[in-house]
């Protein structure tokens, strides 16, 4: 570094981790391709968020803007007052480029990117390149990064006036230091609150825990609220950090070369260019940080295969190397066979047959961290509330699994190995921190805020829609409502739309609480149940199989007074896709009819979620 000030800022706003790392990454090959380390920096956009650090931004020459949407099309949590300070004071930087990381099952695709393209529009600000667009949905992000930076790169270079060199091997974004070159001593200082970057370690409940069939299971986690001060409130979300299997890490190791390495203690600490994530850290062992902080089990993309193939560089690999050829030459066919199938690395390796000592000699530890990433937490919408239970939160887990690649979502296998008592590896392997992390019932957690809360007078109609796992935060509603004489006094009228598959005890998510409701609140909650498993008509020929979509088009009437006659509010929880799309469908239809025309429908729908009488809590 020479101290030369940085050209090129990527400035990224990020929930879970995404925008960070193509931010990083693409600093990281700018940097590399230039041969200029001090060319780019990678920040976020949390630290331009005041009016004199707004101005900043002006020094660069350029600022790309790595940018997730969330929520009802908002920048996430980090990026919120950035943009406030941006509509607010304005910016004169001159030229920028744009990548956006979305879903397009979420209504509102890339509005937080598109967002700042338009504050950017009315600043004078210019785009440089496409607007760059990541759709999760397709599970192609990287893919779609990827094809965009490869036609971006040349429009910096010719900006900036500087060649790019080819990259003809993979230059590692990480180094990884031996322990006689750190401060041992290193550590974190324990400080509340207990957050996303610092998670407290929670136990399951053991005794909470409620399987309903091999698809769902109910557990509580402890807050063990003296010691860690955590609150939450009903509608909150809880973040779970998973662990990955024994078996994969073992896998992972073995690809890398490091089995012999995997136990006992060793250092491993890493340097990054980055911001945050691995930097500074030190782990006990390769086992230990494969284990606990690596998405091993991530999505691949063509970019990571095409550099993998550069240490297939054996004779014996030829054939690999067309095989793996053939199969990033096309974004479809690389879908098809890797991405649908949920080819995990370690599961692309034994697919391909692909085998150190014959194709490969090795493959760095950092290539694997680059292109995988850091482990992120997994998000769950908390089903209890703090007025019934303040120490402990409660979770309902659809169980990721999908029986035709034998994929198993990784927080999934990671609760079901804690419920089946079979987790005790951590201990086994005789590494001490593994098992104080991993060990028997434990998992470290956070409680995230969110907007999805019940209104502050309850006396208007409330809907709770949703279905499967989405019935979550309906309980933790209904039980601070039952548990309030206050609240449970203002009560009118509350209906449930539960979409189920079936009526049995495996589908029939929290039967016993919503007796209990009903017990409580007697004719003012009204369950409607929209079972759509089985057959679809009855021998009569009568359709059976319902949506919670097709009850609330049947309650076309009700809904028009509880919505439009009595100002209610409607809550959506659940799958982004089909549900959330479908449900809003049948209310704008339904309200359009009533009040004259589709459109007005849809002008209510979008007056209701102004005022926060529409309000979605959907993954
Ligand atoms: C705000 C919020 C609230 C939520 N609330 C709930 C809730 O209450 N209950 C609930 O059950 N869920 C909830 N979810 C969803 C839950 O967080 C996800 O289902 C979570 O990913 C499950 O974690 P997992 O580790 O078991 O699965 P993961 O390992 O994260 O896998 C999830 C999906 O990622 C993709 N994927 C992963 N690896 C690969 C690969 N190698 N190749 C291709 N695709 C891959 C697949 O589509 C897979 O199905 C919520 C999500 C959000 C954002
Ligand atoms: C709760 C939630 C809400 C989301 N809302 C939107 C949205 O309104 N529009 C969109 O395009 N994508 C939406 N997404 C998808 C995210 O933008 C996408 O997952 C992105 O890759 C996350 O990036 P990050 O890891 O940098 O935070 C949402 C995702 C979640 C989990």
């Amino acid at each position: 570094m020479d101290g030369k000030p940085n050209r090129v800022l990527a400035c990224f706003s990020s929930q879970s981790g995404t925008s960070e790392s193509l931010a990083e990454r693409f600093c990281n090959d700018l940097n590399w391709k230039t041969e200029d380390f001090n060319l780019s920096i990678v920040r976020n956009t949390g630290d331009f968020e005041e009016p004199e650090a707004l101005k900043k931004l002006e020094e660069y020459e350029i600022v790309i803007f790595f940018i997730s949407s969330y929520g009802e099309g908002e920048p996430c949590d980090d990026g919120v007052k950035f943009f406030q300070t941006l509509k607010r004071w304005g910016t004169k930087l001159k030229q920028y480029s744009l990548f956006g990381c979305g879903n397009t099952y979420y209504d509102k695709y890339q509005a937080a990117a598109i967002e700042l393209k338009q504050l950017m529009e009315s600043n004078g600000c210019t785009l440089v390149g496409e607007f760059g667009q990541g759709n999760e949905a397709n599970n192609s992000v990287l893919d779609d990064y990827d094809a965009w930076s490869f036609d971006y790169q040349p429009v910096i270079s010719r900006l900036l006036n500087v060649p790019l060199k080819e990259r003809t091997e993979y230059v590692p974004l990480y180094r990884i230091l031996k322990p006689d070159e750190m401060n041992m001593q290193a550590s974190i200082t324990e400080r509340h609150p207990y957050q996303e970057m610092k998670p407290f370690v929670s136990d399951i409940d053991l005794a909470s825990v409620r399987k309903y069939g091999s698809n769902y299971v109910h557990f509580d986690l402890e807050l063990h609220q003296e010691k860690s001060r955590l609150k939450y409130q009903a509608g909150d979300h809880v973040g779970i950090y998973p662990k990955n299997s024994r078996g994969d890490v073992d896998e992972m190791l073995h690809i890398l070369g490091l089995d012999e390495k995997a136990d006992p203690f060793i250092a491993v600490p890493f340097e990054r260019l980055g911001t945050s994530g691995w930097r500074g850290k030190v782990f006990p062992s390769y086992r230990e940080f494969f284990t606990h902080n690596v998405e091993i089990n991530g999505a691949l993309s063509r970019k990571l295969v095409q550099d993998l193939m550069s240490y297939f560089i054996r004779e014996s690999a030829t054939e690999l190397r067309a095989e793996l050829g053939m199969l990033i030459a096309s974004q479809e066919v690389f879908r098809q066979k890797v991405l649908d199938r949920r080819l995990t690395l370690v599961k692309f390796f034994q697919k391909f047959g692909i085998t150190r000592g014959t194709h490969y000699d090795t493959i760095p530890v950092s290539f694997v961290l680059e292109y995988l990433g850091p482990l992120k937490p997994r998000l769950f919408s908390i089903s209890s509330s703090e007025c019934v239970q303040p120490d402990r939160v409660g979770v309902m887990l659809k169980l990721v699994k999908d029986a035709g690649s034998g994929f198993d979502g990784v927080c999934s296998r990671t609760i079901e190995e804690i419920i089946g008592g079979r987790d005790r590896d951590g201990a086994a392997a005789g590494n001490a921190a593994a098992a104080d992390i991993a060990g028997a019932n434990r998992l470290p957690i956070y409680v995230k805020r969110s907007k999805f809360k019940l209104p502050s007078t309850l006396a208007r109609p409330m809907l709770f829609v949703g279905a499967g796992s989405g019935m979550a935060p309906f309980r933790g509603f209904l039980q601070e409502i039952c548990a309030q004489p206050h609240k449970l006094k203002q009560v009118t009228q509350i209906v449930v739309y539960f979409g189920l598959r079936s009526l049995t005890d495996e589908h029939y998510l929290y039967r016993d609480s919503f007796d209990e409701f009903r017990r409580v609140l007697g004719d003012r909650l009204v369950l409607r149940l929209a079972v759509s498993g089985g057959a679809s008509t009855s021998p009569d020929g009568i359709r059976t199989k319902k949506y919670v979509q097709d009850l609330l088009r049947e309650d076309a009437v009700a809904v028009v007074d509880q919505l439009v006659g009595r100002n209610g509010h409607v809550y959506v929880c659940g799958d982004a896709g089909g549900l959330s799309h479908g449900v809003r469908k049948v209310l704008v239809d339904v309200l359009g009819q009533a009040r004259g025309s589709l459109k007005s429908g849809d002008q209510y729908v979008q007056y209701m979620q102004s005022m926060g009488r529409y309000r979605e809590d959907v993954w």
